[in-house]
């Protein structure tokens, strides 16, 4: 087992690299090391040595979960196989007949597993704009989830006040912390109960992983996540959590570029003919930039817009740049341009979570900024 420094008092950027443990205590690798064993022998009959098979624990993703937990401020923290397995875990703790609330703005996935996976086992679940919480909350509501920002329209959610209101009504409040992450804003802080992440973004970093975590500060919902890790089993592999792990060292120092190249792109998108709208939490008429200049230390990577051209110009948009990539998912080190309507968003198709059909999405990656400014500056002239 790895020794745990005393890391009380330091900064982010310390605990982004240290937060993992101090040295091996046998070899002196600094790193964790990647765990390929499913099973660990026990000294005697119900002796182990913390391990005892590989689905309930394994010391890569025990290192994992104590890091990103100490990042979000949380007590306790799981590693899953992915963000909707996150996500699942999630919601099943609720029961059969309780009530769930989401944004009408979410994930497309964490919407179809809410309406098509958990309501046929029971749930009723509800989707509301948040600012008009208070309206849609029932005696039964036991859970308000939160996307902020939200996916893929960037909109910002108050989760202070949200979780106010859902306090008041015996509900826990869920936060996505995808497209922020911990550097931005620690929604625990903000009196969230569970804060919950697909790690293939921002905290993976490099676009070669696929993981979720949820951490939390509640014994009880800790105890029943811990529960429902080990008894469904989507749990991450141990090179995995290694890649995660390693990310996340560097998660500062890369979320402080995708932060600035992408108030360069708004800039850029702001000045444009071909663009009828950009939605950033930056700009100062974005509707609640007020609440992200107070929850957030910086507005984000994650840059979206609509083009007078319609759904035609969008779709051309997609294809025409060369730096950035046509491609799904978000938050590594490339930047990726995407049409939300079409591809991560189309299960919402019909739905309230229906995106606009002439949205385009940014993922700002690192590179240069020039670069990224004239690559997309060429692919709108094309459009005007
Ligand atoms: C905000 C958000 N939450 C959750 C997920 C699901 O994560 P995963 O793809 O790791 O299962 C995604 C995936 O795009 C996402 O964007």
């Amino acid at each position: 087992m790895r020794d745990r420094r005393d890391l009380t008092g330091t900064g982010f950027e310390t605990r982004a690299v240290h937060g993992g443990g101090g040295p091996d205590p046998t070899t002196g690798a600094v790193n964790t090391p990647v765990y390929l064993s499913s099973t660990f022998a026990q000294d005697a009959v119900g002796v182990d040595r913390g391990y005892e098979y590989a689905r309930s624990g394994n010391p890569s993703r025990a290192s994992l979960e104590a890091h990103l937990a100490l990042l979000e401020g949380a007590e306790f923290g799981f590693a899953f196989a992915s963000g909707m397995a996150a996500e699942d875990a999630i919601m099943r703790l609720l029961d059969p007949g309780d009530h769930l609330v989401m944004p009408t703005d979410s994930y497309g996935g964490t919407y179809r597993l809410a309406t098509q996976v958990h309501r046929r086992a029971g749930l009723a679940v509800d989707t509301a704009h948040l600012s008009t919480l208070r309206e849609v909350l029932k005696p039964e509501t036991r859970m308000v989830w939160v996307e902020t920002p939200t996916n893929p329209l960037l909109d910002i959610v108050d989760i202070a006040a949200v979780a106010e209101l859902a306090h008041g009504q015996g509900a826990i409040v869920v936060v996505d912390n995808t497209f922020a992450t911990p550097w931005i804003q620690r929604p625990l802080d903000l009196g969230a109960d569970i804060v919950v992440h697909s790690t293939t973004k921002y905290l993976g970093g490099h676009s070669d992983v696929i993981g979720g975590f949820a951490a939390t500060n509640d014994p009880d919902c800790a105890q029943r996540l811990a529960f429902l890790q080990n008894a469904a089993g989507a749990v991450p592999g141990p090179l995995d959590c290694f890649l995660v792990q390693r990310g996340v060292m560097t998660l500062p120092i890369r979320m402080e570029r995708h932060c600035a190249n992408a108030l360069a792109v708004v800039d850029l998108l702001r000045r444009h003919e071909a663009v009828k709208h950009v939605l950033h939490p930056s700009l100062a008429d974005h509707p609640r930039h007020d609440v992200a200049r107070r929850q957030m230390r910086a507005f984000g990577g994650m840059v979206s817009f609509t083009l007078h051209g319609g759904e035609q110009a969008a779709l051309d948009v997609c294809t025409r740049t060369h730096i950035f990539t046509l491609a799904e998912s978000l938050g590594g080190v490339e930047s990726l341009i995407e049409h939300p309507g079409r591809m991560t968003h189309a299960s919402a198709a019909g739905s309230s979570n229906e995106v606009p059909a002439d949205l385009v999405r940014l993922s700002v990656g690192i590179e240069a900024v020039d670069d990224l400014v004239e690559d997309l500056e060429r692919a709108l002239d094309t459009v005007v």
